[in-house]
């Protein structure tokens, strides 16, 4: 099913483009009209969340705050009537943010959903939904579910920003630039990766701006399907602590797309190699730059650095299935895991 659902994702995506433009502007228009406009989801639909805060924030300008689902009771005392709260979630039946939703409407605010299942208790509950329309999820592994959803956030955010073709025009690059990376000759150049990465016992995926996100997500498939440790950074955060963990034993993705932090994130993989970490970066191959600092490179298709977000992050789906694959995993059905988390 994992391999299946990767490979929907151009059609999911071309969809979306071409099929959701009144609901998203109708989100849009929620966002704008709300004083305070918050984003849960949990575990994956979290990290969907995250790269939607910077989106908005680079192509609208806006604050759109996020909070990871289980812990947004926690905090959600601030909400009033003109609050808007926006729930990610494919199954549309995960406890936490349906207790989330449950609060926001005891005190009084909006409540939106982008969503895989419009009949689930979330669907039934939301005055607002954006329908991802990605068909059934059956792994558990959410893949396409996840495209699906910075994609929606993609549009969401140019809608905004009043700039809606725009959007579509991204999102149809994307799913250009995936269905041309799911061909033989790249699915290969990912298997050899594969091959030398299903050794490690940890490793570290880093990424700046709008790929920390990708990396979050990144780092969370590789450990729920592989059962490699992975753990996903800031770059920058890297020489806050986890610096001391670096060896030739310890291999670092690193997504290192064009975009405002490509300098930076250039000097931070360098400082890596430097300590004899192997690198493995995701970026354009021709770049020399890359090529110089890493020991490998997996190409992106050229496209605009938005659009990176949603190809990078299938490369890395890709990365963590052969890995699982070699590693002779149970792939549609991971260890300790259920497709909907129910319970909180
Ligand atoms: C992702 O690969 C996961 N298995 C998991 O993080 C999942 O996305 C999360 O439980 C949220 O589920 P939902 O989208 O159905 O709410």
């Amino acid at each position: 099913f994992m391999s299946k659902e990767m490979a929907e994702q151009p059609a999911v995506l071309e969809r979306l483009a071409l099929e959701a433009e009144d609901q998203i502007e109708a989100l849009a228009e929620a966002i704008r009209a709300s004083y305070g406009a918050y984003m849960v989801g949990c575990g994956t639909a979290s990290y969907a969340a995250l790269t939607g805060s910077y989106l908005f924030s680079r192509i609208a300008s806006r604050h759109v705050n996020f909070s990871p689902g289980s812990e947004f009771k926690y905090y959600e005392h601030f909400l009033t009537p003109e609050s808007l709260v926006i729930a990610f979630s494919q199954s549309g039946e995960t406890a936490d943010i349906i207790e989330a939703m449950l609060a926001a409407r005891s005190r009084g605010s909006k409540l939106a959903g982008v969503l895989n299942a419009p009949r689930s208790t979330l669907g039934r509950m939301v005055d607002l939904r954006v329908d991802l329309n990605a068909g059934p999820e059956q792994c558990v592994l959410s893949t396409k579910a996840y495209t699906a959803k910075v994609a929606v956030l993609l549009m969401t955010a140019h809608a905004l920003a009043g700039t809606s073709a725009e959007g579509r025009r991204l999102v149809l690059e994307a799913a250009a630039g995936i269905r041309e990376m799911l061909a033989p000759a790249w699915i290969d150049r990912v298997r050899e990766i594969a091959a030398n990465l299903y050794q490690a016992e940890h490793l570290f995926v880093i990424g700046r701006g709008l790929s920390y996100p990708t990396a979050l997500e990144a780092a969370l498939k590789i450990k729920e399907v592989s059962y490699i440790h992975a753990e996903a950074y800031a770059a920058g955060e890297l020489k806050h602590g986890p610096f001391a963990l670096l060896s030739p034993d310890t291999p670092v993705i690193a997504i290192c797309t064009p975009g405002p932090a490509y300098e930076v994130m250039l000097g931070n993989m360098k400082e890596m190699k430097a300590r004899g970490t192997p690198i493995v970066a995701f970026g354009n191959e021709d770049d020399g730059d890359v090529s110089d600092i890493a020991d490998v490179v997996i190409p992106l298709p050229k496209a605009h650095m938005w659009t990176q977000v949603l190809t990078s992050t299938v490369l890395l789906q890709l990365l963590a299935y052969h890995t699982a694959n070699r590693l002779g995993r149970e792939i549609d059905m991971p260890r300790n895991l259920a497709k909907s988390v129910t319970v909180e």
